[in-house]
């Protein structure tokens, strides 16, 4: 197909069409009710739905075959549509949320997690999934952090890269593969107060040393398609900006794929305040090189009169289509526009054992012990209860799960009876649902197991919150067990990173499960009896009051740091320490890791060369399990002021009983480079600490000067 000819026979009217997305209802549901409906609410016409360019959401197979049969028909060059999904932590196998996935740590695992969810949402005859989400969380007010991978560019930028690197594995040509959207362009992450839309006002400079590196590693590893922010940057908003999406991503980083707005975004560019209606905003979009606009039909409405009328070059027009084109072209939708859809492959592999046994692994390594006050593992004669809402759930999916069903994931309760002896299983929600009898057995119990949290719907998009703790009826229970002098286990269920100050004295110990998708209680049944040794760390500082927030651990020095706590002109609080609950990079392990004898092998280096460093680690007990050792740098003098801390590199291994091993890390320039207030990557000369440790509070640390 060339298709340099295909769009010299287009007419204007169909150029636009491509640019357009619509869901798939509107090529299959009822016309005429619909074109009193949402057609007629977006100001289209019939003829003009059947112009579109792709679709938003799809079911299955069948109703794909249909859509695309019924656009065909009418369509005058039958220039096939594109299937676009939110494909976010799985298809049907659904696996943890994104910011549980960056829990563990483990970038290949994850890859694979993206691969099954490509093979298994192909069959649907998706084509392009609108993941990951790059965007920087530091907010856990913010429902969105569950789509993240948390608070460390770093961090983020490694699994955005693994995301991509599954989804589109050996070419988006090929069945099986889905080609990546990366989301959202740029620092949505940075709502102020963690409310959802809200504004965004951030340096350049703190743009391009923080935020960027996510979406930045997602287009290295050759995701296809980059989604717009519903935010504003310096004031114009993501859609229209000429400076994110031409002068950074088209012109800095020759991104030549295809831009997608997200939901309606150009038209809100009027309740922004920054275009006149829907003509201007048609205007904008266009000049910024923005090509498909989802779900709503500024450019379809608009973008034949501004070109008529001289106030837009057709050229621009004919680029952004190419563009699509050439995505429907590389995706060799041309040669089948039904690619992959095949409903009888989907019952195949669909939840086969392959796809549920990684699932199970990562759940397995997602999950984060955060506390244990000698009480974990559990022995198999140890009587429980299991109380809470998620004591007999079986959604443990989380948001941005569509396509899984409850129906598949077997509930906790189930789960802990094959370890181990359940004397009730209650999903009481407060203190007053537990009767006489309960009390009675939770008196004869040995541990109590509460399983409580989130529901699903608190996090996700529009799930801004700003109360992070268990409800007041959770830790009515939480302190009543505890009265009863029993022990417990904390067994979370959430999207975000909690408030957990005034918990953690009532339990002895808490696992932070996030949500873990399908095989979420086999995992943690699994861990409370100890044939999984948790190994995830936390991507994310869990604060421990809402008035903390943002805190994140890769924060600057300031000009008056605190030496003591609660110092008086230094910057702390009167009221709280500075300091998290639990910081990013924590994790217990049932094994006790030492960590001894950092070494690096110079004491000074010039710019171009490469530091060896050495650590000695221990595992400590009888127990073999995964730790990750964390590789933080601080440079103490540079023309702009650097975090105290940065992640630079970590490695996950394994460890036998009582095993230790000396674990090596080259530092490289890369390491090293900071950008300064040019946008330039630089290293300037002077003192750095390289710090190495299981957690970002808890780091052995050397110095060294680059000369
Ligand atoms: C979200 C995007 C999502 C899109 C399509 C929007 O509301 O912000 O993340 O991909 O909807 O469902």
């Amino acid at each position: 197909m060339n298709i340099n000819n295909l769009l010299k026979k287009l007419t204007i009217e169909e150029k636009i069409g491509q640019l357009m997305q619509l869901a798939p209802f509107f090529f299959i549901g009822d016309l005429k009710k619909e074109v009193y409906g949402p057609i007629e609410a977006l100001g289209l016409d019939e003829d003009e739905v059947f112009l579109a360019g792709s679709v938003l959401g799809i079911g299955s197979a069948d109703e794909m075959k249909r859509v695309q049969n019924s656009y065909l028909k009418r369509s005058r060059h039958k220039i096939p549509l594109i299937f676009m999904a939110d494909i976010i932590h799985g298809y049907k196998t659904i696996f943890p949320v994104p910011l549980a996935m960056a829990a563990s740590f483990n970038p290949e695992l994850v890859k694979k997690a993206a691969r099954i969810s490509a093979i298994e949402a192909q069959t649907a005859g998706i084509h392009v999934t609108f993941s990951p989400m790059s965007d920087l969380s530091r907010d856990p007010r913010w429902g969105r952090v569950v789509e993240s991978f948390g608070e460390d560019p770093y961090l983020n930028g490694v699994f955005s890269k693994a995301m991509v690197e599954g989804y589109q594995h050996d070419g988006i040509d090929k069945i099986g593969n889905l080609a990546s959207c990366v989301k959202h362009f740029a620092a949505y992450g940075a709502s102020e107060a963690g409310r959802d839309y809200n504004t965004v006002d951030i340096s350049r400079l703190n743009l391009h040393q923080y935020y960027l590196s996510g979406y930045k590693k997602a287009l290295e590893a050759g995701a296809q398609l980059v989604m717009t922010s519903f935010n504003i940057f310096e004031g114009v908003p993501a859609t229209t900006n000429q400076y994110l999406l031409k002068e950074l991503l088209r012109e800095k980083w020759e991104f030549n794929g295809v831009i997608i707005s997200d939901y309606d975004s150009l038209p809100q560019t009027i309740a922004h305040g920054t275009s006149e209606d829907e003509l201007d905003a048609a205007k904008k979009g266009l000049l910024a090189s923005l090509d498909i606009e989802m779900a709503s039909a500024s450019y379809m409405n608009n973008l034949k009169k501004l070109i008529e009328e001289g106030h837009l070059d057709i050229k621009l027009l004919d680029e952004a289509v190419l563009r699509v084109l050439k995505l429907k072209k590389d995706l060799g939708l041309f040669n089948d526009p039904y690619k992959g859809a095949d409903s009888r492959l989907e019952e195949i592999l669909v939840l086969s054992k392959e796809h549920l046994d990684v699932a199970l692994s990562l759940a397995r390594e997602s999950l984060v012990l955060l506390k244990n006050d000698n009480l974990l593992p559990l022995d198999k004669k140890e009587k429980v209860i299991i109380i809470g809402s998620y004591a007999k759930e079986n959604n443990t999916m989380g948001p941005w799960s569509w396509h899984g069903k409850k129906e598949d994931i077997m509930p906790l309760d189930k789960a802990i009876s094959m370890y181990g002896e359940v004397l009730l299983s209650k999903p009481v929600k407060s203190l007053a649902e537990l009767t006489k009898d309960d009390i009675t057995l939770i008196k004869k119990s040995d541990v109590v197991i509460l399983a409580m949290g989130e529901e699903s719907s608190e996090s996700g998009e529009a799930k801004s919150k700003t109360n992070l703790r268990l409800s007041l009826d959770e830790k009515e229970i939480i302190k009543y067990i505890k009265s009863l002098k029993k022990r417990s286990v904390l067994v979370l269920y959430n999207g975000r990173p909690l408030v957990l100050s005034e918990i953690t004295p009532y339990v002895d110990g808490i696992i932070e499960t996030f949500f873990l998708g399908t095989m979420s209680s086999e995992a943690i049944a699994e861990t409370l009896y100890g044939h999984n040794n948790p190994s995830g760390k936390l991507p994310m500082s869990f604060p421990r009051s809402e008035g903390q927030i943002p805190v994140y651990y890769n924060h600057l020095n300031t000009g008056r740091p605190a030496k003591n706590k609660n110092e008086l002109y230094a910057s702390t609080y009167l009221d709280s320490s500075n300091e998290p609950l639990y910081p990013f990079g924590f994790g217990l392990s049932y094994s006790e890791f030492i960590y001894e004898k950092i070494a690096l092998d110079k004491k000074e280096i010039t710019k171009d060369e490469t530091l060896k460093v050495k650590i000695d680690v221990t595992n400590k007990s009888k127990f073999a399990g995964k730790e990750t050792i964390q590789l933080y740098i601080r440079d103490y003098k540079a023309s702009v002021s650097r975090p105290v801390k940065e992640l630079k590199q970590f490695k996950k291994i394994y460890f036998k009983p009582f095993e230790k091993k000396t674990v090596l890390f080259e530092v490289t320039k890369e390491d090293l480079k900071y950008i300064n207030t040019n946008l330039k990557r630089t290293i300037d000369k002077g003192l750095f600490a390289i710090m190495i440790g299981g957690s970002s509070d808890k780091l052995l640390k050397e110095t060294f000067e680059v000369i």
